[in-house]
């Protein structure tokens, strides 16, 4: 279980999260909706540790990992799909998700990423710059995928990306998920998506976590009221 206990996060004397807690079970997801500017992007690089937190702790599975680096987070079995990507455009597709193996120890590709992801085998010779926004999208969660995580973190994964290749990852994901038994952490604006894709909702406002709801239990409207301006 990932536990997060009372975060908070800061960009100098700019507080941007306020003490955030919430747990992740083993193959749970999660979804953390809020609007832009919210403070999603900043939650999740501090789960990651690409930024620090100036008070609370975050542990998997009891291991403290609150100021360990990223590289140990990744070891000990967290993966982060970054907003925007960042996939490496002069890499090809097959260096692109061999570089997410550092820890893992892959030499190869696994099969069951190109099982899952088809298009990326077809792909693997070609540079990561010329997929579309939806491959794109793709590689990276192989890349992230690739460590062999616990827990798979990713920043809107639906931004600039069209409608039917937004459903065939949620698919996907879905799957995956129940046959490499993972649980997944996802900050969304889509409801639809994280519709498809999440067992509990979490709603970020402010850098405060003001709604939580299972999705057995789910109001779309009350949801949808903290998504628009
Ligand atoms: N590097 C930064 N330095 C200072 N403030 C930042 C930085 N990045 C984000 N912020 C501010 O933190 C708040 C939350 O941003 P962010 O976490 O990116 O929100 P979201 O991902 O929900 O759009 C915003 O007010 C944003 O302007
Ligand atoms: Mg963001």
């Amino acid at each position: 279980m990932l536990k997060i206990s009372e975060l908070n996060v800061a960009y100098g004397d700019s507080k941007v999260i306020h003490d955030v807690s919430f747990t992740v079970e083993s193959r749970e997801s999660l979804a953390i909706m809020g609007r832009n500017g919210m403070g999603k992007t900043t939650l999740l690089k501090s789960l990651i540790g690409i930024l620090p937190v100036n008070a609370g702790s975050i542990t998997l599975n009891n291991i403290q990992l609150t100021d360990q680096p990223s590289y140990r987070r990744v070891q000990q079995g967290l993966s982060f799909v970054p907003q925007g990507r960042m996939i490496f455009p002069f890499l090809t597709v097959e260096e692109n998700i061999l570089s997410g193996a550092e820890y893992s120890g892959y030499r190869q590709v696994p099969e069951y990423i190109y099982k899952f992801f088809p298009v990326l085998k077809d792909m693997r010779k070609r540079n990561g710059g010329n997929l579309s926004g939806g491959q794109q999208q793709m590689l990276a969660i192989a890349r992230a995928l690739i460590s062999d995580p616990k827990i798979l973190i990713l920043d809107e994964p639906t931004e600039g990306i069209q409608p039917s290749i937004i459903k065939e990852i949620a698919q996907t994901l879905n799957v995956l998920r129940h046959e490499r038994s993972f649980s997944v952490i996802v900050s969304e604006q889509v409801l639809s998506f994280a519709l498809d894709l999440s067992d509990r909702f979490l709603v970020i406002d402010r850098g405060h976590i003001v709604h939580e709801e299972a999705r057995a239990t789910l109001n779309q409207e009350k949801i949808k009221s903290f998504l628009t301006v």
